[in-house]
């Protein structure tokens, strides 16, 4: 495998090689009926000011804060920053520090399951997503916690599913596929590397890649082995505050494969699983008893994540495809997943658009038992909120099924019941948490529930390693190397310069100031 070439993200179609017209992009914005008439003209002077930071690159962090600082008829954005929503000075640390921990499958609720201790004690003086954290879609482990690490959706990472067939070379992907051809956009680490820090990874999907500028240093990336125990995995990410200052790496993942692990077998309302989401909290505790021996606990940015949630799958609630054959017969070898997504590439020759005809036709007859809990699309038809299109990795017949409900072939013995996961991020099930704590982060505060790609420029923003100086007027849009996008960008959604690409109307309110304790800009 030559790791030096991987292979192009999918190229751009030429329409947008050119610079779009900004007044267009910002004509799409300002007919956001949620947009608020300051919110535009607050747009309005980000986009300008974007253009000038790529145009004249570091110099223009000076213009940029000179333009939106000046800006006479913007509504005050300087109020005075009272004390006590002020970034807290660190105390030992010498630079800003974020500890990303993910807890796999960690419903969204279970934090309630049982005493959480510790975790409550980071929701008590940190900042919580009130309502919990959304998944991307598919709410799959590897394709969330990619996404999670670089801000892109699955189909511009590339990791568009736990397994999946490149159909230009006919190659697989599974778990433990490690050439970074696969593995596109930039993830923290490697953006950490980029600007001279570092990194150190205890498990994360993606991290034991070699890519650009990361290589997977020995000490401070470990390659998975699910059998070291999670208390060895806090013990090791512990001892790296024991280096001097300047070496502690300034970014740190940790990764715990339970509760997902339990809810697969039985579910996410067992005992089982409270006795997991225990066991999460007692590392929590370990973790922060360490830092706060080492008097590090006030400085250090923990963010708790996990990548999607958990539902009970149990018998009845199955789709055969066979039971569609009056209408087309779907051969095993056309069907890439079953579930919880249906992913299908029929044969050439054979019409994508035909197969969901027929197969909706047949689903919904009320002929097929449970058919009315599939719904199948040509994948450029989902609805744009779950952005599943837009990579040709995406087989292109996609269906979407009703949480807790499973699409098997045909009738067998298995019928068991356990948990799943992978459906719509819609689906309240598939929520996980997000909990940050640390000296940026406001203490007991809630904001609204939001998007795991959101994290990227989160992290960024605190650790300041965002493009020059406008990290935070920019940390709820999605920032990402225009090389890096596939095709079919919505530039309604869009604004592009040459060096980035913003997105911007996130299907949250994008507020710059709903984490952050030194916000300056009026909310
Ligand atoms: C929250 O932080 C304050 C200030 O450091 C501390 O006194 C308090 O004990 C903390 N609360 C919890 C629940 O840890
Ligand atoms: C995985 O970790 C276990 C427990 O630490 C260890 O005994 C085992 O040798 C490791 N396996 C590999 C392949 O490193
Ligand atoms: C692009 O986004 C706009 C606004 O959200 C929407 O109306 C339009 O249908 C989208 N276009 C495509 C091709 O998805
Ligand atoms: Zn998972």
């Amino acid at each position: 495998m030559d790791s030096s070439s991987p292979i192009k993200p999918i190229p751009l179609p030429a329409q947008e090689e050119d610079p779009p017209n900004p007044s267009t992009a910002l004509l799409s914005f300002n007919t956001d009926s949620g947009t608020s008439p300051s919110q535009k003209h607050f747009t309005t002077i980000i986009f300008i000011a974007l253009l000038l930071v790529t145009c004249i690159a570091l110099a223009a962090s000076g213009a940029f804060a000179f333009l939106f600082f000046s800006s006479p008829s913007q509504t005050p954005i300087t109020p005075p920053i009272s004390e006590s929503s002020r970034a807290r000075d660190l105390t030992k640390l010498t630079q800003s520090v974020v500890l990303l921990i993910s807890s796999d499958g960690f419903r969204f609720g279970y934090q309630f399951k049982t005493s959480t201790p510790n975790i409550h004690r980071l929701i008590a003086n940190g900042t919580e997503a009130e309502m919990g954290l959304i998944p991307v879609f598919p709410t799959l482990t590897f394709p969330n916690h990619y996404s999670i690490v670089t801000g892109l959706y699955p189909a511009y990472h590339g990791i568009i599913n736990n397994y999946f067939v490149d159909p230009r070379t006919g190659d697989f992907f599974n778990m433990g596929s490690h050439e970074p051809k696969w593995w596109l956009g930039e993830p923290l680490w490697e953006t950490v590397v980029n600007h001279g820090l570092k990194a150190a990874t205890y498990f994360w999907p993606g991290s034991e890649v070699r890519k650009g500028s990361w290589t997977c240093p020995d000490g401070l990336c470990k390659f998975y082995n699910g059998s070291v125990p999670f208390e060895d995995r806090v013990d090791t990410v512990l001892q790296y505050f024991d280096l001097p200052s300047s070496e502690i790496p300034v970014f740190m993942t940790l990764y715990f494969e339970d509760p997902d692990h339990q809810g697969h077998k039985v579910g996410p309302d067992d005992p089982e699983i409270t006795e997991a989401v225990a066991r999460i909290d007692r590392m929590i505790g370990r973790l922060i008893e360490g830092l706060e021996k080492r008097g590090v606990f006030e400085d250090v940015t923990i963010i708790l994540v996990g990548d999607h949630g958990m539902v009970g799958t149990c018998d009845k609630k199955l789709i055969f495809l066979d039971d569609l054959a009056p209408w087309i017969e779907i051969p095993k070898d056309w069907v890439q997943s079953y579930s919880p997504l249906l992913a299908i590439r029929p044969p050439p020759g054979v019409s994508p658009s035909d197969v969901v005809a027929k197969m909706n036709e047949g689903l919904s007859s009320g002929k097929v038992e449970n058919g009315k809990n599939l719904k199948v699309y040509l994948k450029e038809n989902l609805p744009s909120r779950l952005h599943y299109a837009a990579s040709d990795r995406i087989p292109p017949v996609i269906g979407l099924i009703e949480e807790a409900f499973k699409v098997e072939q045909t009738r067998s013995k298995r019928k068991e019941c356990g948990g799943a996961h992978g459906y719509d991020n819609a689906v309240f099930s598939m929520r996980t948490i997000f909990i940050g704590h640390g000296p940026q982060f406001a203490r007991g505060k809630k904001v609204p529930s939001f998007e795991n790609v959101q994290i990227y420029n989160l992290v960024t923003s605190i650790l300041n390693i965002q493009v020059g100086q406008i990290s935070q007027v920019t940390m709820c849009f999605r920032v990402a190397k225009f090389s890096q996008l596939g095709p079919d960008i919505n530039m309604s959604d869009v604004i592009q310069t040459q060096q980035i690409v913003v997105f911007l109307r996130l299907k949250v309110s994008c507020n710059p100031c709903r984490f952050f304790a030194h916000c300056r800009f009026s909310t």
